[in-house]
């Protein structure tokens, strides 16, 4: 009789995910009830915020209307502690005294798994209380109050936290849907003209690859965009945000695979952020690393001339660059290596095969990058030209 080496149990079970994106103006003001209705429950809990600085600077009243608010609702919920106010940008999740500080937070006030974190901030202060609040007892809730336009439409509704380890962007992070999402279009007013348009890229990212239709508006609003239109600006978030979300639960919302769809045009991106110190915001460097990828896809004969010149031409609109003296080094190619490591796995990159249509390669042929990153630096010094 033959021998039996081995036994298994299968376990196989499944956890449904749902969260809210919700779309607000005002939020702490006594009218509104949002915040209220959503951490309402049998029991009065705890809840601890983490505020941006630079949404604090520019915001005076607004510690005092979240503790005004907290006052007000004191039936339905408590602050355990002064809201935590932590640089924003970049900083925040470079140095990990400020993760540090958040978990020493859930340990010194009780923050259970009946309690929430609230983070109110810029995409990186949401990754980075995402993470600490995924990780703490094994994860307590969170709610992201995202307050710019990129982490509105795109990194604060998804379910990606993390922090930079080892000189590379969200080397430790976690796959964790937030508790629900609020969305406050006020908090944009006071943003930098940089993050205001920092965050279209992201949107110029996914019409490309699936929404032909949303490109052609985005080139027909792109003035109205840069002239700070309140109304644009808040139709754009909310086509983006609904297409992020779309995709993540149509497709691999754990990217267990090696395909990274919403990737386009951030495998240069990632670097060149690295690269200058952080000096080039994501957003801006995704708009350059989309400038990359269409150059070299029109260079390897997958789209027109006249579709590489709408991308071109959109992204100069915008106000964004084409070209960054980074991107001619030998450390960008570096890059590609990078994000093949990052996806674990076999290379993938997605490119273009036509307006609205993204196609993955699993290579990159390093002349090529080089001659589309030449191509760039003249188109830029033709349009300062100009
Ligand atoms: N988790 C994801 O899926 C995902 C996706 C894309 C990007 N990201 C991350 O998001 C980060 C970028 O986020 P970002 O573009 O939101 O910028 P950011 O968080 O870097 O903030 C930029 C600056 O704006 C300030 N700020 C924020 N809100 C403000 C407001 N309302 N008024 C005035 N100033 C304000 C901040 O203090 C900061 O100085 C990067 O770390 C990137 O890696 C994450
Ligand atoms: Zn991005």
């Amino acid at each position: 009789m033959e021998k039996r080496v081995h036994q298994s149990i299968e376990q196989v079970f499944n956890v449904p995910f749902t969260y809210q994106v919700f779309f607000t103006e005002d939020l702490f003001s006594s009218a509104n009830g949002l915040f209220a209705d959503l951490v309402k429950g049998d029991k009065v809990p705890k809840v601890y915020m983490v505020l941006d600085e630079g949404v604090v600077q520019h915001h005076p009243g607004l510690i005092a209307a979240i503790k005004a608010y907290a006052s007000e609702h004191r039936e339905v919920f408590t602050l355990c502690a002064e809201p935590l106010v932590v640089p924003g940008g970049e900083q925040v999740k470079n140095d990990q005294q400020y993760f540090q500080q958040v978990l020493k937070a859930t340990h010194e006030y009780g923050i259970d798994r009946h309690s929430y974190i609230v983070g109110l901030g810029g995409g990186a202060l949401l990754d980075m209380v995402g993470f600490a609040a995924t990780i703490a007892h094994r994860g307590i809730r969170h709610i992201r109050i995202p307050t710019t336009v990129l982490s509105q439409n795109d990194s604060g509704v998804g379910v990606k936290n993390g922090i930079n380890a080892y000189g590379k962007k969200n080397y430790l992070g976690a796959f964790a849907p937030p508790y629900a999402v609020i969305n406050d279009a006020q908090f944009l007013q006071t943003l930098e003209e940089r993050d205001w348009r920092s965050g279209i890229s992201e949107a110029l990212k996914v019409a490309l690859i699936k929404d032909a239709s949303f490109f052609v508006w985005i080139e027909q609003q792109a003035l109205d965009l840069m002239d700070k239109s309140h109304s644009s600006m808040q139709e754009l978030i909310y086509r983006c945000a609904q297409m992020h979300m779309d995709h993540i639960s149509s497709g691999d919302p754990f990217e267990a695979g090696s395909s990274r769809p919403l990737d386009f045009g951030h495998w240069s991106a990632h670097k060149l952020e690295h690269l200058s110190d952080y000096r080039i915001r994501h957003g801006e460097a995704v708009a350059i690393g989309i400038a990359l990828d269409t150059m070299y896809s029109f260079l390897a004969g997958m789209i027109s001339e006249n579709e590489l010149n709408r991308v071109v031409d959109v992204i100069v609109k915008l106000g964004f660059e084409l070209y960054v003296p980074e991107l001619s080094g030998d450390s960008l190619l570096k890059g590609l290596e990078e994000f093949r490591e990052h996806l674990g796995g076999e290379l993938t990159i997605m490119l273009l095969d036509k307006i609205g249509s993204g196609v993955e390669v699993h290579q990159m042929d390093p002349a090529l990058v080089r001659n589309a990153v030449e191509k760039l630096n003249q188109l830029q010094l033709t349009n300062s030209r100009a």
